[in-house]
């Protein structure tokens, strides 16, 4: 061999290696350790965990330490929880790339849950933001639980008197995600065409009202058992994705949210105005490269199309819930809850939403 070949050689097989490395690492799970038990005399609550990765059959419902307040912190005892596809996969810990946030072979946080919405128990020394006795809901590590600890700043705000704590707690991930979507990254404007792609799922249905009560013209697609529910929320259109393909409609919209990711950029491309935006949301799923593709494809299509390509990545925020909690209240937007677990029924819970048929949101409800 030519030494030039061989120079070549070397770092190809250290790339290699080191990719086959990762790999092995990122995607190697290991096995659930035995449930420990708390010692005697010690306050505990009952919480969902997750100790390994793997199906719902990790979910364990255990009495675990009663949390405490830390002085920034406050004290919820919550009385509701909702799913989130965020929390299959945290579950599942894929698609892998994912665990080098969340723990390689193990999740490092057994904590469960996001979507909260409780009664304030406690505050610490410092918080100023909150009382005893207030409704509040948002997003913590750790809902689904009886009880969580959390920052009085951030992604928490108070519940309206006429909202209940299972509407409160289906908004935050959805709801926010629908906001972020249509308002910053779509920048919707009153009167213009906006297609959901998934409106009957838990961004869907947020996504709809949301866009009606902005003065949009709004086109949602769902699956047959679903077409009235959808023109209940107020869609002016529905596609039935089982009977046709909003991509032959011949249609074109301004602003398109994709919370499936079922067709292609181009495909997309086609319905879309030559000014318009592709806000994409959702997309295959798999553990390595599935979810991933749609977002690289589109950063790699962008400089050679007019339209606007774009990966959003919801952020919780007090001040979003506020908007939220207020529009609910208002009754601009009705929260969608197809069903309520018990705790105890985590694990069923998050079987129906790996699914990917949920209709509007599953909650859980918290003794
Ligand atoms: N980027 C972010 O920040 C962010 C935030 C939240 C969620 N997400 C992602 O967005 C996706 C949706 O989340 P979600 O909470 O709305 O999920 P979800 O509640 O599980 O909703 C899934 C919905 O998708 C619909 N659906 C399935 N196949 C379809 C198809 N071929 N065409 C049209 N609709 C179809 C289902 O309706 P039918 O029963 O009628 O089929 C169901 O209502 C997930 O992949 C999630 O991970 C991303």
């Amino acid at each position: 061999m030519k030494l030039r070949h061989k120079l070549l050689t070397i770092p190809l097989l250290v790339v290699s290696a080191a990719l086959l490395f990762l790999a092995l690492n990122l995607s190697h799970s290991e096995s659930c350790p035995a449930s420990q038990s708390l010692a005697p005399g010690v306050a505990s609550m009952k919480a969902v965990v997750y100790r390994c990765y793997g199906s719902p059959d990790v979910l364990e419902v255990v009495d675990v330490e009663m949390p405490v307040a830390a002085p920034h912190e406050i004290l919820v005892k919550v009385e509701a929880a909702s799913v989130n596809p965020l929390d299959w996969h945290y579950m599942r810990g894929s698609p892998y790339i994912m665990r080098l946030q969340t723990g390689l072979g193990a999740p490092s946080d057994s904590h469960f849950g996001r979507d909260f919405a409780g009664t304030v128990q406690a505050v610490g020394v410092q918080v100023t933001e909150f009382a005893v006795g207030d409704r509040v809901y948002g997003g913590a590590n750790g809902a689904f639980a009886q009880y969580l600890t959390r920052s009085a700043t951030g992604s928490v705000a108070k519940i309206p008197d006429n909202v209940s704590s299972a509407q409160a707690a289906s908004v935050p991930v959805a709801g926010i995600t629908a906001l972020q979507a249509l308002r910053d990254k779509g920048q919707l404007q009153p009167g213009q065409k906006v297609l959901i792609n998934g409106a009957s799922g838990g961004v869907g249905t947020f996504a709809v009202q949301i866009a009606k009560s902005m003065g949009a013209e709004v086109t949602g697609v769902c699956s047959t058992r679903n077409v009235e529910m959808v023109k209940s929320l107020g869609a002016d259109h529905v596609f039935d994705y089982k009977r046709e393909n909003y991509i032959d409609s011949g249609q074109q919209y301004d602003l398109i949210l994709d919370t499936v990711g079922n067709h292609s950029l181009s495909a997309n491309l086609r319905v879309l105005k030559p000014e318009g935006r592709l806000v994409i949301i959702g997309g295959a799923k798999g553990d390595w490269i599935g979810p991933l593709a749609g977002p690289i494809k589109s950063m790699l299509l962008q400089p050679f199309v007019d339209q606007k390509l774009i990966r959003i990545m919801a952020q919780l925020n007090g001040e979003d819930l506020s908007t939220l909690a207020g529009m609910i209240s208002d009754g601009e937007v009705t929260p969608v809850i197809e069903r309520s677990y018990s705790l105890d029924d985590t694990a069923a819970a998050i079987r129906h939403s790996e699914e990917g048929h949920v209709r509007g949101k599953l909650v859980l409800t918290i003794e």
